[in-house]
């Protein structure tokens, strides 16, 4: 995969050299992420950040991630505040806001979305995640996690069980690591999932071109020797109404009594957050955050690796980034991580 001047719009664009690619460079970026080191190799450059749907990670870590290599952010939330809410065209939008960047990043509610806008793009895009559809950036920094939890119990991604648990109809995450995950070898999954919000076909498909075996229920129940648990949020924002939604919320819930009864010792636990608290889902229970084998902090941290990796290899300094660096002189508690 060649990654100066590319856009990032689909986990399909990775082969398995490409995804080492950038997990080396994200290594590399832990002593820039933890304030170790600074880097001035983006100075000057500019990102525009285009959120037109919800987000606090994958915003705010793209931004942090484009200043961690010395560049400079410019935002827009929000389909209200962008002339988009006047008709202007996604083309025209991209055209614009191009010139004024050197790269963008983008969210926005429609599948296929980013990729329309990178149509009229002059500058790399990234998704950022568009609709149901596709959340690569989220997916590689899952499958990051994934292989740094496994690798501290000397296990590894080929020949894992994992089980998705939750809304995996309209759960971007779980489609885009599922199909990064066809990559992989003898992955088992056990898909969990109220009936009307299953895995859609196309991604079980590819499981299924893949070699992987999966089960779909509807049922949490049987000991389960997974190594993974990934649970995700009902997507309210994808359903014709906050009632329809409610019909779904609080279903599966893990908790530490579900936990210790469903899964072995170490199994990890991954959401790709927000979790919801409210006491209606409560689908990931605080009773787990002393659990050390709950991750999803962590994965949370590895997308400010995974994002500067993306960046670094998209504007074709990946190589050069500590010819570049300064030192930190403010106290940092970061350094201690
Ligand atoms: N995981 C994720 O996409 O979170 P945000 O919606 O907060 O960006």
């Amino acid at each position: 995969m060649q990654f100066t001047g590319a856009n990032i719009l689909s986990v399909g664009q990775f082969n398995p050299d490409a995804i080492q690619r950038v997990f080396t460079i994200a290594d590399q970026m832990e002593p820039y992420a933890h304030r170790r080191k600074r880097t001035k190799v983006l100075e000057g450059a500019i990102l525009g950040n285009l959120f037109f749907e919800a987000s606090t990670r994958t915003r705010v870590s793209f931004g942090t991630a484009f200043n961690l290599l010395g560049g400079e952010v410019r935002e827009t939330t929000g389909m209200e505040s962008s002339a988009i809410a006047k008709g202007e065209s996604l083309f025209d939008t991209a055209r614009v806001l191009s010139s004024y960047s050197d790269i963008i990043t983008m969210r926005h509610p429609k599948a296929g979305s980013v990729a329309e806008f990178a149509e009229g793009s002059r500058v790399p895009v990234i998704n950022g995640g568009d609709g149901a559809n596709e959340h690569p950036t989220q997916a590689l920094l899952d499958l990051y996690t994934i292989a740094k939890e496994l690798g501290h119990h000397g296990r590894k991604v080929d020949g894992m069980h994992i089980c998705m648990i939750g809304d995996l109809k309209y759960g971007r995450t779980v489609h885009s690591l599922s199909k990064l995950l066809c990559l992989y070898k003898n992955v088992r999954f056990t898909l969990i999932s109220p009936r009307e919000l299953a895995m859609p076909d196309e991604v079980l498909n590819a499981l299924t071109d893949a070699g992987h075996a999966f089960r779909v229920t509807d049922e949490l129940v049987g000991e389960m020797d997974a190594d993974i648990v990934y649970q995700t949020r009902i997507q309210q924002e994808r359903f014709a109404s906050l009632e329809e939604a409610s019909l779904y919320r609080g279903k599966f819930r893990l908790n530490n009594e579900i936990y210790t009864r469903h899964y072995k010792p170490n199994t990890v636990i991954m959401h790709p957050l927000p979790r919801d608290s409210r006491a209606e889902a409560n689908e990931l229970d605080n009773d787990l955050n002393q659990n050390p084998n709950l991750a999803i902090f962590r994965q949370a941290d590895n997308g400010v690796l995974i994002r500067m990796a993306l960046f670094a290899l998209t504007l074709g300094v990946a190589d050069i980034v500590n010819k570049y660096d300064t030192d930190v002189v403010w106290f940092s508690n970061k350094a201690r991580y």
